[in-house]
C-alpha cells in the first residue's frame, strides 16, 4: 500500500486546516441501548414490534459498541488520519424522559468522548438529532406536536450548556427531510404514516425547532458555530425540454430547497409555497414561526452527498383520487449509461459534488460549508478480504479520490468548502438496512466481539490527511 504522490509532489492539494474526518451518529454506533439509564427511541420500539422490517432482523440494541470501546476507536481515528469527527448526542440517553431530569451517566459518557477526541487532536463535531426521536416524545405525536418542539429546544440548550465550552461545531439535525420522507410519505420508517399534509407539518415543525435551537445557541454566546446537515440531491432533467426542466425544478423545490432555503435565507421558496397552497397542503404555521426562521440563519452548512436525482416530465397524469405525492408532478428518470455502485445500487456521479459547491457559491451567498457525508456502501464486503486479513477496498479509495477531484475544482473556483467527512469511520448499523451496506474505513466484525480492523482505505485516508491532498 503506497501512495503515488507524497509530500510536495501532490496533484490535488487542499487548503491549510482542511477538515479530514468522518461522520457517524450515536444511535448507529453506541449500542448499550438499555444501559445506564437510556430509554427507548422510536427505533428500539419499532424493532420490538416488527423485527422483520430490519435486515437479518438485526436491531439497534448493540450497534458497534462505541459506548464501551470509544477509547480504542478514537485511537483508530488517529490511525486513519482524522483531524475531526462528527457523532450525535442521543436525546434518549441524555434526557431519557424527553424532558426533565438529565442523565448524569450520559453526561459523563459524552464528556469522556469529547475530552478524549480533543486530547487526541480530533475536533469534535456534535449533531443533536439523527432520526432518533425518543419513544416517549413520539407518543406525544413527535414532530407534529409543538410540545415536542419545546422539548427538543430544551434538550439542545442542555447540550450547549453542558458541552459548549469544548464543542465548537454544532448541528441541529442530520438530514431532517429523511424522517419526513421515510416516516410520513413513503412508509419506510416508523411511524409509517403516508400523508403528505402531515409530512409537511413535520417538515415545518422541524425547521421551527432548528431555528429555535439556533436562537438559543446565539443567546448563550458560546465560542462555537452552529449549522445543520442536509442531504442535497440535485435534480437533473432528462433533457432541456421546458417540461423536463420544470419537472426537475419542482423536484428540487421539494427535496432540496424546502430545507436549504429556510435555514440559509430565512424563508421558504415562494413557488413551493404556491404549489402547496393550490392543493391545500400547507401546514399550520403559528404566529412567530416565520420570524424565528427568518432571524436565525445558520453559521455554516453540512452537505451530505451520495447521488443525484434524475427526473422527466410526467408521462401519465396521477389519478384524480390518489392522495398527493411529490411524484405526481414529475417522473423519475433512469439515465442510460449511468454509473452504478453495483454493491449498493446507487448511482455514482462525482461531478455533482462540484455542481452543489457552485450552487452554494452562487445562490446561497457562498456560505461556509463542508462535505459532511459522502461514501460508498458495499454489501457482502467480506469477499474483498486480503489474505493478510484486512478488507482490500480499492473501490472506496477510488470513490473518494474521484469525488475529491471535483471538490478540489470547486475550491479552486472559489467555493467556501472547509472539509470532507466520509460516511463513515467504522461499519455501523444503518436503520432498516442494519449492517447490510458497509461504509467504514474500519471493519467491524459482528461475529467476533465487534473486532475492529482498519481497511486498506483507512490506511490510505491517513496519508491523504497527512499530505493534505493526493
Ligand atoms: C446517510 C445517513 O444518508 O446514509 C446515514 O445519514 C445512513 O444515517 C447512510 O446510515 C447509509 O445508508 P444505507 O441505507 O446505505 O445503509
Amino acid at each position: 500500500m503506497e501512495t503515488t504522490n507524497q509530500g510536495n509532489n501532490l496533484t490535488y492539494r487542499f487548503p491549510k486546516n482542511f477538515w479530514w474526518g468522518s461522520a457517524a451518529s450515536g444511535p448507529q454506533t453506541e449500542g448499550a441501548a438499555a444501559t445506564d439509564g437510556r430509554k427507548a427511541s422510536i427505533w428500539d420500539y419499532w424493532f420490538s414490534i416488527q423485527p422483520e422490517c430490519f435486515h437479518n432482523q438485526v436491531g439497534p440494541a448493540n450497534t458497534s459498541n462505541f459506548y464501551h470501546q470509544f477509547k480504542e476507536d478514537i485511537q483508530l481515528m488517529k490511525e486513519t488520519g482524522h483531524n475531526s469527527f462528527r457523532t450525535s448526542i442521543q436525546w434518549s440517553r441524555l434526557i431519557p424522559d424527553g424532558v426533565g431530569e438529565v442523565n448524569e451517566k450520559a453526561v459523563a459518557f459524552y464528556n469522556q468522548v469529547i475530552d478524549e477526541l480533543i486530547a487526541n487532536g480530533i475536533e469534535p463535531f456534535m449533531n443533536l438529532y439523527h432520526f432518533d426521536m425518543p419513544m416517549c416524545m413520539q407518543e406525544k405525536d413527535g414532530w407534529e406536536s409543538r410540545e415536542v418542539i419545546d422539548a427538543y429546544v430544551n434538550f439542545a440548550e442542555t447540550c450547549f450548556k453542558l458541552f459548549g465550552d469544548r464543542v465548537k461545531y454544532w448541528f441541529t439535525f442530520n438530514e431532517p427531510i429523511v424522517p419526513v420522507e421515510a416516516g410520513y410519505l413513503y412508509n419506510w420508517h416508523f411511524p409509517n404514516v403516508v400523508d403528505f399534509k402531515r409530512g409537511a407539518l413535520v417538515a415545518h415543525n422541524t425547521i421551527v425547532a432548528h431555528a429555535k435551537a439556533v436562537e438559543v445557541f446565539k443567546k448563550l454566546n458560546l465560542p462555537g458555530q452552529i449549522g445543520i446537515i442536509l442531504n442535497l440531491t440535485p435534480s437533473y432533467p432528462r433533457s432541456q425540454d421546458p417540461e423536463d426542466v420544470k419537472a426537475a425544478h419542482i423536484a428540487d423545490l421539494f427535496f432540496n430547497r424546502s430545507f436549504l432555503d429556510p435555514v440559509t435565507k430565512g424563508e421558504y421558496p415562494r413557488d413551493l409555497v404556491e404549489i402547496l397552497r393550490e392543493r391545500d397542503l400547507l401546514p399550520t404555521v403559528e404566529a412567530g414561526d416565520l420570524a424565528v426562521i427568518r432571524d436565525n440563519p445558520i453559521d455554516m452548512l453540512g452537505v451530505n452527498y451520495y447521488q443525484p436525482r434524475r427526473v422527466k416530465a410526467k408521462e401519465e397524469p396521477a389519478p384524480h383520487d390518489a392522495p398527493f405525492m411529490p411524484e405526481h408532478l414529475f417522473d423519475p428518470y433512469i439515465m442510460p449509461g449511468r454509473k452504478i455502485n453495483p454493491h449498493r445500487g446507487w448511482e455514482i456521479c462525482e461531478e455533482v459534488i462540484y455542481d452543489i459547491m457552485v450552487d452554494i457559491r452562487d445562490h446561497y451567498g457562498n456560505i461556509p460549508f463542508f462535505i459532511s457525508e459522502n461514501g460508498m456502501g458495499v454489501e457482502g464486503e467480506v469477499k474483498f478480504r486480503h489474505e493478510e486479513g484486512f478488507i482490500e477496498d480499492d473501490y472506496r479509495i477510488e470513490f473518494i479520490q474521484e469525488h475529491l477531484k471535483w471538490v478540489h475544482k470547486g475550491l479552486q473556483e472559489g467555493a467556501n468548502c472547509l472539509g470532507y467527512h466520509l460516511w463513515t469511520f467504522m461499519d455501523n448499523w444503518s436503520w432498516t438496512n442494519a449492517y447490510k451496506n458497509r461504509y467504514g474505513l474500519v471493519e467491524v466484525d459482528l461475529t467476533n466481539n465487534f473486532k475492529r480492523t482498519i481497511k486498506k482505505s483507512g490506511r490510505w485516508y491517513k496519508r491523504l490527511s497527512e499530505n493534505n491532498g493526493f
